[in-house]
């Protein structure tokens, strides 16, 4: 098939590597003309597994081609996909200016039928206003269809999430645009649920927020553990094998992250709000999100009595493994709280350095986990990257000062952390120690 992804994002840009993968012909459009040079050039916008040999394959074959026209796209597909950022409004709404421009510029050069899905997170009934808009900039009559089609795939594993979803949402009102769709998914033999356009929307909004839900539930419950001496992980671990409810996402930390949770978290609080209804329950999501980042940074002060003028050793700036993201990363949240107290912060992250050096100019950048911790007063661990889950902790212990590790993703267990020497706080913990004659911890 001939298919256009309108946006080189995170999404689209998946989307239209692993289409081509597939064997159909994919045209990525994206107004960023230095973007678009690079990708012609195999050079990759963002760091995501497996994608630079994804696109080097598609481009290759000639199936994978790049252009910042919509015009070309539009002529030479017959599913143009919109991808395109869907970013916070300061009232905490989504911006749906770049989807209306790309709705409204589609219009303005429809050759014949074409079927227009949104890949976008959007609110609903964002389908029904990019089908009113191509309708109302439309230069003559000409029949397309909207579709809504929401993504689920997570960055770093984005590609097999991609290749082998656990479903596919299609929200499709006429039989032309389910045919075509169902069409093009067929080769990934993935459970189709085939909806309306808005239930299609709300089944991405409501996935998102209840996977926020549970990483907040979890952090209440760690909270809890914290104050009356139990392990979170333990309690996790026996609700997780109840099926119903399941052990992913009840990883306590230091809060999610990312450009999806806290974002579509917000912009569904924002359209039920709209559509009338208080989602008090989602509030309350998002508060505990935000106590649990405030916490964690409370909790490195804490164990350091003081942190002014105290050195902490950071280990993982990415929101999570696996990629260099850092928007909305509870390591900023953290390392600006105690800066703010004059706490003096070094840190390593495998990816997100360079992402780092701009969003957190007055971080020291190290270049291994050694060096960061080399005369810090603490190791503050913020992103689970598998390379820190097995260190030297001899070494580590010889490079701090003190040998304290305050572990705001429960990398480590605590007894052997102990055994170690290291006094240990992690999240949900039992009783957070405090310091013992001696330095180590109870
Ligand atoms: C999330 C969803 O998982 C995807 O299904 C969805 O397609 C995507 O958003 C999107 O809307 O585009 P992503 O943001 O890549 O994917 O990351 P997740 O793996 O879901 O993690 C989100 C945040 O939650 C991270 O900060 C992570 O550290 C945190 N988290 C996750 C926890 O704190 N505990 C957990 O148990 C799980």
């Amino acid at each position: 098939m001939d298919l256009s992804v309108v946006g080189a994002g995170h999404v689209g840009l998946v989307t239209g590597a692993c289409f081509a993968d597939l064997g159909h012909r994919v045209v990525m459009v994206d107004n960023d003309a230095k973007r678009i040079a690079g990708l012609k050039r195999g050079v990759m916008p963002y760091y995501e597994p497996g994608l630079e040999e994804l696109v080097a394959r598609g481009t290759r074959e000639r199936r994978l081609t790049f252009t910042t026209s919509l015009r070309e796209g539009v002529a030479s597909s017959t599913i143009l996909f919109i991808a395109v950022g869907t970013p916070q409004k300061a009232t905490g709404e989504a911006d749906l200016a770049y989807v209306e421009h790309v709705a409204r510029s589609i219009a303005q050069c429809l050759p014949a039928y074409r079927l227009v899905v949104e890949k976008s997170t959007v609110p609903v009934q964002t389908g029904k206003w990019i089908e009113h808009t191509i309708r109302t900039y439309l230069r003559r009559k000409l029949p397309f269809d909207v579709a809504s089609n929401p993504e689920f795939l997570r960055e770093g594993t984005a590609i097999q999430d991609f290749m082998k979803p656990d479903r596919i949402v299609l929200g499709v009102e006429s039989k032309r645009a389910k045919d075509l769709l169902v069409e093009l998914y067929k080769p990934l033999g993935a459970p189709l649920v085939i909806t309306d356009i808005n239930s299609a929307e709300l089944i991405k909004h409501a996935s998102n927020s209840f996977l926020s839900m549970k990483i907040s539930f979890i952090n209440a419950v760690a909270q809890i553990c914290e104050r009356a001496g139990a392990d979170v992980e333990q309690v996790a671990e026996g609700m997780g094998l109840d099926p119903r409810i399941g052990r992913p996402f009840l990883n306590a930390g230091t809060g999610f992250g990312g450009f999806c949770f806290p974002k579509d978290l917000e912009a569904f609080i924002k359209i039920a709000e709209q559509l009338g209804y208080d989602f008090e329950l989602l509030r309350a999501v998002r508060t505990i999100n935000e106590q649990q980042k405030r916490g964690f940074a409370a909790k490195v002060q804490q164990a350091l009595w003081v942190v002014k003028g105290k050195t902490i050793g950071v280990l993982g700036l990415a929101f999570k493994p696996n990629t260099d993201d850092m928007r909305y990363a509870p390591a900023i949240d953290v390392i600006e709280a105690l800066q703010a107290e004059g706490a003096v912060v070094k840190a390593f992250d495998p990816q997100a350095m360079r992402e780092a050096a701009r969003l957190l100019p007055k971080v020291k950048l190290c270049k291994d986990p050694y060096e960061a911790a080399r005369g810090a007063d603490c190791l503050a661990i913020l992103t689970e990257w598998n390379e820190f889950k097995e260190l030297d902790f001899k070494r580590l212990k010889k490079l701090l000062r003190q040998p304290l590790i305050i572990d705001g993703r429960n990398l480590y267990d605590p007894a052997r952390m102990k055994a170690l020497g290291f006094r240990y706080i992690g999240v949900g913990r039992g009783r957070v120690p405090l310091p013992m004659r001696g330095g180590a911890a109870d």
